[in-house]
């Protein structure tokens, strides 16, 4: 532990809503330098490759929230959310690193993608906007991931408790891995979402939806 890192440990020890903020506030700079392992997959400025199906997605890490991003690798150290790639990454990160990481891909741009479908896109931007009616009505995504998908920590502030309320950014991600997400979502195998706040939402979607609203949100620009 460096003379900085033990006056900040000090710090949160005496005042502990001080030590949420100063962990969240990572050093881009150092991070740059931890994150070594990691840009193998999500590249080097955070917008990772593009893999031709069916190989397995790497979202972009690039603008990402560094709270849902730390929330993610917590998960993932944890066993609440799983991979085969990415469970091992996250347990061998040390947890003092995680906010110079975080701080260093939320720091980097995303590039969004251009549509591989456009006939879709009409039904995407109506599911994003205005979500569905009944019989299966699913709320609008942009009030929780906001305007161009650019994520919001704190999307209902009445009830203001983290991780529930954390919506990441989806604008510019891969098409792939959101359609991925939603349908692990929908079939409860990825299950880290606080009050079933995805899982609810998905089920209601049907895979044309997913096909939709995935390439609407991987074309949003952030
Ligand atoms: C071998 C490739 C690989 C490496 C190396 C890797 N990851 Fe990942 N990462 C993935 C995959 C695949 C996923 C998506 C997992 C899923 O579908 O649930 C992922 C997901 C994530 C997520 C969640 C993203 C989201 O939008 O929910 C974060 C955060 C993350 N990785 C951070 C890291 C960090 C930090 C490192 C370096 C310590 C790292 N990854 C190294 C493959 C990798
Ligand atoms: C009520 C708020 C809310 C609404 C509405 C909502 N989401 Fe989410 N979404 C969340 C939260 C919270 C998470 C993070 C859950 C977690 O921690 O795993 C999330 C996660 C996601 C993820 C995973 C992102 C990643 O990087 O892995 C995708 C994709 C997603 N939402 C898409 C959508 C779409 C598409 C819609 C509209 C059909 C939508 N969401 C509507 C709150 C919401």
């Amino acid at each position: 532990m460096d003379k900085m890192e033990s006056l900040r440990a000090f710090a949160c020890a005496v005042i502990a809503a001080a030590c949420s903020t100063a962990s969240a506030a990572g050093n881009p700079e150092a991070g740059e330098k931890k994150a070594a392992a990691c840009i193998a997959c999500h590249g080097p400025d955070g917008n990772s490759p593009a893999l031709p199906e069916p190989a397995e997605p790497w979202p972009k890490l690039a603008g990402q929230l560094p709270e849902y991003m730390t929330k993610q690798l917590h998960d993932f150290k944890a066993g609440r959310r799983t991979n085969s790639q990415m469970s091992p990454q996250a347990q061998a990160l040390a947890e003092s690193d995680i906010p110079d990481i975080v701080a260093f891909f939320a720091k980097q741009k995303i590039k969004s993608n251009e549509p591989a479908d456009k006939s879709v896109m009409a039904q995407g931007e109506k599911l994003f906007f205005s979500g569905k009616g009944r019989p299966e009505p699913v709320v609008a995504c942009v009030g929780c991931h906001g305007l161009n998908g650019v994520g919001n920590k704190n999307w209902n502030k009445s009830l203001a408790s983290l991780p529930a309320v954390l919506a990441p950014a989806i604008g510019g991600q891969h098409a792939s891995y959101v359609a991925r997400q939603l349908k692990a979502y929908r079939d409860g195998t990825r299950k880290n979402d606080a009050s079933n706040t995805m899982r609810d939402i998905a089920r209601r979607l049907t895979d044309k939806d997913i096909v939709a609203i995935a390439e609407y949100v991987a074309s949003l620009p952030r």
